[in-house]
């Protein structure tokens, strides 16, 4: 059967890495119809919705996605760049990206961390005698992606309802009491059980398929009791199922702070949507960075894979395009593992493995230049140049 993908290049480098990932999808035999959907800066600016509803309309109907990045900037910002004909109309912006993961649930954010041997990028450190390891980093993250303190539930100056609500609060009451209302800021922090068991029966079935010997609940309910305790409490359940796998708990602060120790110790992780995008920037960051990190955003119906990445804008206009296609690659090969198509997945995955380990083609990041556009003079590979790279590391 022949499937539809929606394409969303979005804004910045998002299109030039996304034509990458088609590329790789096409040389590997994987058969699908392509349709693209508007998102991002371009269409704030033009129609002041950075995520229109035909894009929606395409995405419920074909279920499947995949995604570039965009271009984010605070309200003021978004204001000023909005068309003179629409700026008096009340519109504030806010990120398309948020949206659609609230729109379609997609709650489930899975972000994989694996260093590829020979990655020049990857974490070392020192052992005994002054010898250097290099700690192989296999992680994958299950980032709670639709609640939490993105859940968008927040006020300057709360209005009288929420500040009475407060003030029933005794913390609130002993430390805000004194404090001016239009000096408050309260963004919420809500988890709710059904979301936090649906982000751990994820984490835990995904250990159990892959093999991961442990799932380390990474949270912060010394402090958090509430919220945090939410997800600790779920987990303690959910892992009496799975009594191969260990359960681990961490705190978030903690947590950083072993990244650099022992990272090769965890497997799976599990934590609420700010805390997984802390501790998934900081596990890629030991596997090569934002040019290797990919991601996938799971709901019941409707699925998109995306880099981590954002939209690069110093690098979105260059005439050859030098970033590193290959978090979208590894993003494409998440939606060829959802699709089942495990065996192409493998494929591509192999031939990314033998272009960084051969080490002959190399986008700037690999070799550590400061991004412009002498690095194609400097031995670095073009984004194109790599994906050809993968395409022969393929047949
Ligand atoms: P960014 O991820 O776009 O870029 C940060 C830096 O990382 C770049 O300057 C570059 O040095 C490096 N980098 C990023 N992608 C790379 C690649 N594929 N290969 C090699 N190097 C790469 O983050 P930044 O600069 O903070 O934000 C730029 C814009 O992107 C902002 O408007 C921001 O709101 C938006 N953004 C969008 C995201 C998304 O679409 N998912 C995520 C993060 C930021
Ligand atoms: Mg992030």
């Amino acid at each position: 059967m022949k499937r539809t993908v929606v394409t969303m290049p979005g804004d910045g480098i998002g299109g030039a890495v996304l034509d990458e990932a088609l590329r790789v999808l096409e040389a590997v035999g994987f058969e699908a119809d392509y349709v693209h959907a508007d998102i991002g800066w371009e269409f704030w600016k033009r129609e002041g919705n950075p995520l229109p509803d035909r894009t929606i309309d395409l995405l419920e109907k074909h279920r499947i996605a995949l995604f570039g990045a965009i271009t984010s900037k605070p309200k003021d910002k978004a204001l000023a760049a909005l068309d003179p004909s629409l700026r008096d109309k009340g519109l504030v912006y806010y990120s398309p990206i948020v949206a659609m993961r609230q729109h379609f649930n997609l709650d489930i954010c899975i972000r994989p961390c694996k260093a590829f041997k020979g990655n020049p990028l990857n974490f070392i450190r020192r052992g005994p005698e002054n010898t250097i390891e290099e700690p192989p980093v296999d992680v994958v993250i299950f980032r709670q992606n639709t609640e939490g303190l993105y859940g968008g539930v927040e006020w300057t100056d709360p209005p009288d309802n929420v500040y009475d609500a407060l003030m029933s609060h005794p913390k609130f009451k002993k430390n805000f009491a004194d404090v001016p209302r239009e000096d408050l800021a309260v963004s919420t922090r809500i988890f709710s059980r059904n979301a936090c068991r649906r982000i751990l029966k994820a984490a835990f079935e995904h250990a159990d398929k892959f093999g991961y010997k442990s799932v380390t609940i990474c949270e912060k309910p010394n402090v958090i009791r509430e919220s945090s305790g939410m997800m600790r409490e779920e987990g303690r359940k959910i892992s009496e199922k799975y009594p191969q796998i260990d359960l681990w708990e961490t705190n978030i602060d903690a947590q950083m702070m072993w990244l650099t120790k022992n990272p090769e110790n965890y497997g799976v992780l599990v934590s609420g949507n700010m805390f997984g995008d802390i501790v998934s920037d900081g596990f890629a960051g030991l596997v090569g960075g934002l040019g290797f990190a990919c991601s996938a955003n799971i709901g019941e119906e409707v699925s998109v894979f995306e880099p981590t990445h954002g939209s690069a804008p110093k690098y979105a206009d260059y005439k050859v395009s030098i970033v590193n296609p290959i978090a979208m690659i590894l993003s494409a090969c998440m939606m060829l593992d959802h699709l089942g198509e495990t065996e192409k997945a493998t494929r591509i995955r192999k031939a990314v493995e033998i272009v960084i380990a051969e080490g002959k083609v190399r986008s700037y990041d690999m070799l550590k230049l400061k991004g412009s556009p002498d690095v194609l003079e400097n031995g670095a590979a073009s984004t194109a140049e790599v994906t050809d790279a993968i395409i022969r590391a393929m047949n």
